[in-house]
């Protein structure tokens, strides 16, 4: 149940991301409040728990049981999203959970049908649902400005090294995959959001450096339900700072650049629909943060659902398994009979 004063959000995992939602909190002072920190690097804990006037816990089972508490924020390595959930189901607590839901699909189903025998709230942090200019990009090509959409590219580099990130990124076991798992998911998720059609079907390739355990690079051809191919591309070595997307269409063309905002490109005029916001990944942040708690509050849906979170996963994963086949790969639980 969530108090008169707000949700009580405890947070497990205090590294980079968590940072992010302890100053979203803060934004949303008078709807939630973190009230424990908790991680297995105690002076990790300590430093954000300070931040946020919190109780600091090195052990999330007795953060859990020590109660006051309505929900959690959970921001660990990739293999620990399951058990950790599944620990927050069983002690009753709504969840907030970073991407991606789980390494395992049937990991992530166990998770949402724990949430769900619960009866608590269990949101995914897809925080791209709520960047304003990517917002705006997606409600002015669903309008149909620039007619139905044809085809999409998207493509992200990353700095995939030791030096540039903890070193649990570049462990399959605790990171699940490499750089696909990690910024390929939103990279999927943006494509779904702007193409407004999930993917169905999978061609993929990967790649890992030399010396590196993950893949680091990968390039794939996904097929939309609605018949949009959209191509990806996510790469970690080497090149500088790329996140752009362009979603062409019957009358005209969106382009959608960290850098450059968002354009419209029609019968040669360029348009812009968006400038590029300094901030707006806090603002997504704290967005995300209070969908979640009015999604507690109410019962209500939150926006990013951990079925759809399933659905990002199981085109990850499908894009793997079409590295290991050379085929095309059906997303799980989105089989369509034809082919690519
Ligand atoms: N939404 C985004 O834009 C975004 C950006 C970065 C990371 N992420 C996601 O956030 C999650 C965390 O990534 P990060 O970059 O913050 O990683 P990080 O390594 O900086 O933080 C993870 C923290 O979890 C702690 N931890 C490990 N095991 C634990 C346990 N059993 N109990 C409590 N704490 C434990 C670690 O000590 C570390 O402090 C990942 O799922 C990642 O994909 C999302």
């Amino acid at each position: 149940m969530v108090t008169t004063s707000g949700l009580r959000v405890g947070i497990v995992g205090a590294g980079t991301i968590a940072e992010l939602h302890v100053a979203a909190a803060r934004q949303l002072a008078s709807q939630v409040k973190v009230v424990a920190v908790c991680d297995v690097r105690a002076d990790a804990a300590e430093k954000l728990a300070a931040e946020a006037g919190a109780r600091v816990y090195t052990d999330h089972l007795a953060m859990f049981a020590a109660g006051g508490l309505d929900a959690v924020v959970i921001t660990v390595p990739h293999a620990l999203h399951a058990p950790i959930t599944l620990d927050a189901a069983a002690a009753g607590l709504h969840v907030l959970l970073e991407k991606p839901i789980a390494t395992r699909h049937e990991d992530g189903v166990r998770m949402i049908e724990a949430c769900r025998a619960a009866g608590v709230t269990f949101a995914v942090g897809h925080v791209l649902r709520f960047v304003p200019t990517l917002r705006a990009a997606a409600g002015y090509l669903a309008s149909g400005a620039v007619g139905e959409v044809m085809v999409a590219s998207e493509r992200r580099t990353a700095d995939y090294t030791d030096a540039s990130r903890p070193r649990w990124f570049l462990d399959p076991e605790m990171a699940g995959g490499g750089i696909v798992l990690n910024v390929g998911t939103h990279s999927i998720d943006k494509l779904q959001m702007l193409v407004g059609s999930p993917v169905t079907h999978v061609t993929g390739h990967v790649a890992a450096r030399p010396g590196v355990a993950v893949e680091t690079e990968a390039v794939a051809l996904l097929r939309h339900a609605d018949g949009t191919r959209a191509t990806l591309s996510v790469t970690g070595t080497g090149l500088p700072f790329t996140d752009e997307t362009e979603i062409v269409c019957a009358e005209g063309a969106v382009r959608i650049s960290r850098g450059e905002g968002v354009w419209s490109f029609r019968g040669g005029v360029a348009t812009q629909i968006a400038a590029p916001e300094s901030g707006e990944m806090n603002r997504a942040f704290a967005a995300q943060l209070a969908d979640f708690a009015r999604a507690c509050e109410e019962g209500a849906v939150p926006l990013v659902t951990p079925e759809y979170a399933l659905g990002v996963l199981g085109t990850a994963l499908a894009l793997y398994e079409s590295g290991r086949t050379g085929g095309v790969v059906a997303v799980e639980g989105r089989a369509v009979k034809e082919e690519m």
